[in-house]
């Protein structure tokens, strides 16, 4: 949440840091700021999108070769250009960006208060530079040494770059949990400073991120890292494998529909070298040292939250089918929360596509205290939850734009089934016959994925006929339930419908209650072991006049003769099915929104990397 960009070199720097806030817009889009130096220290900040502060800016002199920027989800304060970044200390000579949260800022404000100093903004973020500039002013010390000293007071999470009309080829940055990239130039004789890779990747591959308490100072000499106490930390330069084209729409009209057709292509970049049917091979690289404790785990405990969270609940369908290992799905929110059991031993797997979702981060550090062994299935590389966790498999989904998750969502079944099957395997809970089915399955998923993704003009058709609706339901059994969830999901979250998912069988507990002729229900029926049941709950909601959309598999002949609207997917195994019965909702969420006229891949009040609490 908060994007923050940073750029010290030769380059005019508004250039960099808007490019760059369009890319990060992602994280939040109440409003963008950025903070140029030339011979003076220039603040241009404005409520609302990038766009918004381009315009602004357009007929005034921004020049300079340094510069901060800043794209805002509020948390402290309205939206409005009073709060936005970058915040100025009260001499107006030092300028910040931050994102996260300084939980002991009243405090701070109220001493500060009390020694004059004077806010306009109701930002947690202005009292932090200012605390700065307070202890900078009072112990005659170097910018670096106050923004040292004030770290090792406030409380909270941040990453920050801060830039100083004294030094004006000089930018400081530091972080604590929340994410911040460095880029490294060429001839090391520019720095691109960023929230995430996907601002930096055009200047260039090499970047450095920070840990978490380090300090970096860039100026004339290059970078230098150093930790709260002081020493000097060796930068680790990285080489970033990611091209450009990923981050760019590629002719589709928003993120979120590019990202749905990627899918074919992201599953089978996530089976890439891992799963080889023809001689039953599979392994997942990232997890070996740990590999016999998680195949001989008494408990695994999965936490996560949103989309993630419902891949978790899919996993338990299918670690506990395949293995018999029990499996636990939390939210990150509450697992941290409730003094959860958790024996040493016990197998934690996060997930998170961002990497960075701060309750999923809290939920790992607790469980690792507990003495738990931490496998992260992440999506961003080099994440805080990534490198939280003591081993784990990337989803290499690449990078995911849309607010709302597709293709993470499928990479993260992907990898989640291939755990599966692995230690179904090594435990011999399946036979061979049934494991080399599976594997052979998952390998035609990409190939399933694609003939679904053909549905596209029929489910735009259905989407224009129930634009207009005010609730939807959605049902599923089995290992459909979780995909029923994300379906209301991926609904809610881009064309502010409101949308439950519910177990079929539940409907009749309370949700069958709402159906009239007005509602929507999409029930999920592929032909699997709940086909007669959920049969039995289509005819509830028929008797009951609600509209049916039905996602079926190809060759049913009998709900069609029953229902409003059929989807016919291609039928895979049935463990699989929620890769492919996942695509007709997403499109579906799509379409609904776009014909609504909601901005698709910024959905109000949402942000994609969740680093609050
Ligand atoms: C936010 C996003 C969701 C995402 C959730 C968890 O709410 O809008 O799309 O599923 O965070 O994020 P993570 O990055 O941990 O998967």
């Amino acid at each position: 949440m908060c994007g923050i960009i940073g750029y010290v070199g030769h380059r005019q720097a508004h250039e960099v840091l808007l490019k760059g806030l369009k890319r990060l817009e992602y994280r939040g889009y109440d409003s963008a700021g950025i903070a140029v130096l030339n011979s003076s220290l220039k603040v241009f900040k404005k409520q609302g999108k990038v766009s918004d502060l381009e315009q602004f800016i357009q007929d005034q002199d921004v020049s300079g070769t340094t510069g901060i920027g800043h794209t805002r989800w509020a948390t402290h304060g309205a939206p409005n250009d009073v709060n936005a970044h970058p915040h100025l200390s009260s001499d107006k000579k030092l300028a910040m960006i931050h994102n996260g949260i300084i939980e002991n800022y009243d405090t701070l404000k109220k001493e500060l208060e009390k020694k004059g100093h004077r806010f306009i903004s109701e930002t947690d973020s202005e009292v932090f530079i200012q605390f700065i500039e307070h202890i900078q002013k009072h112990n005659q010390c170097s910018l670096e040494e106050a923004v040292r000293l004030a770290l090792t007071e406030v409380v909270g999470a941040y990453a920050i770059v801060i830039t100083s009309k004294d030094n004006p080829d000089q930018l400081i940055a530091a972080r604590k949990g929340s994410p911040l990239v460095i880029g490294v130039g060429e001839e090391k004789k520019e720095y691109f400073l960023a929230s995430d890779a996907t601002p930096i990747i055009e200047y260039t591959k090499e970047v450095v991120y920070l840990n978490d308490q380090e300090i970096a100072v860039i100026n004339g000499d290059g970078l230098s890292i150093k930790n709260l106490d002081d020493e000097h930390q060796n930068p680790y330069i990285q080489t970033l494998d990611m091209e450009l084209e990923a981050i760019e729409k590629g002719g589709f009209d928003h993120f979120m529909l590019k990202e749905i057709y990627e899918q074919p292509k992201s599953i089978r970049d996530c089976l890439r070298g891992r799963l080889i049917a023809a001689n039953g091979h599979l392994a997942l690289g990232g997890i070996h040292k740990h590999y016999q404790e998680l195949v001989n785990a008494n408990r695994i405990i999965i936490v996560a939250c949103g989309t993630s969270w419902h891949a978790g609940l899919v996993a338990e369908y299918l670690i506990e089918d395949l293995t018999r290992i029990p499996v636990e799905v939390e939210y990150a929110s509450e697992f941290r929360y409730r003094n959860p059991i958790i024996a040493p031993g016990d197998i934690v797997i996060p997930i998170s596509q961002s990497g960075e979702t701060a309750d999923t981060l809290a939920a790992i550090e607790l469980a690792k205290e507990k003495g738990a062994i931490i496998l992260g299935v992440c999506n961003v590389v080099g994440s805080s939850i990534a490198r939280a966790s003591h081993e784990g498999a990337y989803i290499h989904a690449g990078p995911e734009i849309g607010v709302a998750s597709t293709k993470a969502f499928t990479a993260q079944l992907t990898v989640l089934s291939m755990i599966a099957l692995m230690i179904a395997r090594e435990k011999k809970t399946i036979s061979e016959q049934k494991y080399l089915e599976l594997l052979y399955a998952m390998d035609a998923i990409p190939e399933k994925v694609e003939k679904s993704l053909e549905l596209n003009a029929q489910i735009k058709y259905i989407s224009s006929i129930y634009k207009g609706a005010s609730n939807f339901l959605y049902l599923g059994r089995g290992y459909n339930f979780p995909v029923a969830l994300e379906g209301a999901l991926k609904l809610k979250e881009i064309s502010y419908i409101h949308a439950e998912g519910y177990p079929a069988a539940e409907m009749k507990h309370g949700p069958i209650a709402l159906i009239d002729e007005e509602m929507p229900v999409v029930v999920i029926a592929p032909h699997d072991n709940s086909y007669e049941k959920i049969i039995s709950n289509i005819q509830e909601i028929k008797a009951r006049k609600g509209k049916v959309i039905a996602i079926v598999n190809e060759g049913d002949a009998v709900i069609e003769t029953m229902v409003d609207h059929v989807i016919k997917v291609p039928r895979t195994k049935e463990e699989l099915m929620p890769l492919v019965s996942v695509i007709p909702l997403q499109l579906l969420a799509y379409y609904i929104a776009l014909d609504r006229g909601c901005n698709v891949d910024q959905p109000r009040n949402l942000a994609k990397s969740v680093t609050v609490e």
